[in-house]
């Protein structure tokens, strides 16, 4: 299946507070250098927190992972899991349509989908509510036909069940995942004939669908608030929602900043200039130049070549300021011309919180 930017994205992206600190959090977890392997629960949490996996959200994670965009964009292009297109706002539905699934009625379930929910995979519904896809095999055979909606598995589908798990949805409701058609589990539909000493003591639910229950997350998206950070590699990480402590982290503080930079230092009367005005330099590079103790426009039109290769450096971005002409921007800008990018920046408002 040929998997695609939607042709219409939003302005920008930035992660809420509570997502920024998990995020950064995240990173901790792997070896100096290797930050970009936490590109998938970014890039997951970025879903999460839009309900779908937008551009600039995917630049964004990019920018922190100091990645190319086009790698970022492998991830997103090529995982399932990744939304790339809007889905519901309640629920986007996942059918599974492999060999057992579509055996046992799973074409009949998304004809309950072309119905109530949109005539096309991936078409939103009248009211924006739902969303549906066909997907593959999903690891639940034997309680087949199945879907996935949300964090959880629905089993033993027929259409009347389906059909009423949407309608409840729609309501508000949220219907216990697992097997709907009385199975506790994946066990004989008569019931178990061995192992039966297994069947003593069992929760009201089978493990995973307990979960569900307990947790109640089913088609809720996390936000970044739910649970503590857990961080126990980080001295003081019990706690922390402040900013990483990773070693790249350290370099790029206040602290850890070239002296080029403090040399320079000036922050402009009435605050520092918005560096995003700059063609090149989104939330996320603004944030490693503050932390640089770079703050104006007048300090980056003052670059030397040597400046140049330093910062580069610092925000791991190779290239990129002479690439983009950070310096030329800035020269007009601190003099107060506006750039053909800044005009278009400011009509558009692209930054908005
Ligand atoms: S065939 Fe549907 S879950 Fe495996």
């Amino acid at each position: 299946m040929l998997r695609r930017l939607h042709h219409e994205q939003p302005e920008s992206f930035a992660y809420t507070p509570a997502n920024d600190a998990w995020a950064k959090a995240q990173i901790t977890k792997y070896p100096e250098g290797r930050q970009a392997s936490a590109i998938i629960p970014l890039l997951w949490r970025a879903q999460e927190q839009e309900g779908w996996l937008t551009r600039p959200a995917i630049e964004y994670v990019a920018d922190m992972l100091d990645m190319a965009y086009i790698r970022a964009l492998e991830v997103a292009t090529f995982y399932f899991m990744f939304q790339l297109q809007p889905v519901g706002t309640v629920a986007h539905i996942q059918i599974c349509g492999t060999t057992s699934c579509m055996i046992c009625g799973a074409e009949d379930l998304i004809g309950v989908c072309k119905e109530k929910i949109a005539p096309k995979a991936h078409q939103l519904s009248d009211d924006g509510k739902f969303s549906w896809e066909e997907v593959e095999c999903l690891g639940a055979c034997t309680n087949a036909p199945m879907a996935q909606i949300g964090k959880d598995y629905y089993e033993d589908l027929t259409t009347e069940s389906f059909a009423k798990m949407l309608d409840d949805m729609a309501a508000g409701k949220v219907p216990v995942p697992g097997p709907q058609n009385g199975r506790y589990a994946s066990e004989p539909r008569a019931g178990l004939t061995s192992l039966k000493e297994f069947d003593s003591g069992k929760t009201q639910y089978n493990a995973s669908a307990q979960a569900a229950v307990d947790i109640g997350d089913s088609i809720k998206r996390i936000d970044g608030t739910e649970v503590p950070l857990i961080t126990p590699w980080l001295q003081d990480a019990a706690n922390s929602t402040a900013a990483p402590t990773n070693a790249k982290a350290e370099k790029s503080s206040p602290k850890a900043a070239p002296k080029a930079e403090e040399k320079l230092a000036s922050v402009p009367e009435g605050g520092a200039d918005d560096l995003k005005m700059i063609s090149g330099v989104g939330p996320a590079l603004e944030k490693k130049l503050h932390a640089a103790r770079v703050t104006s426009f007048a300090q980056i039109a003052a670059w030397s070549e040597d400046d140049i290769i330093r910062m580069d450096d610092l925000l791991s971005f190779k290239g990129r300021i002479a690439r983009d002409n950070w310096v030329e921007q800035a020269k007009k800008l601190a003099s107060g011309i506006e750039t053909d990018f800044s005009k278009r920046a400011k009509k558009a408002d692209i930054y908005k919180n």
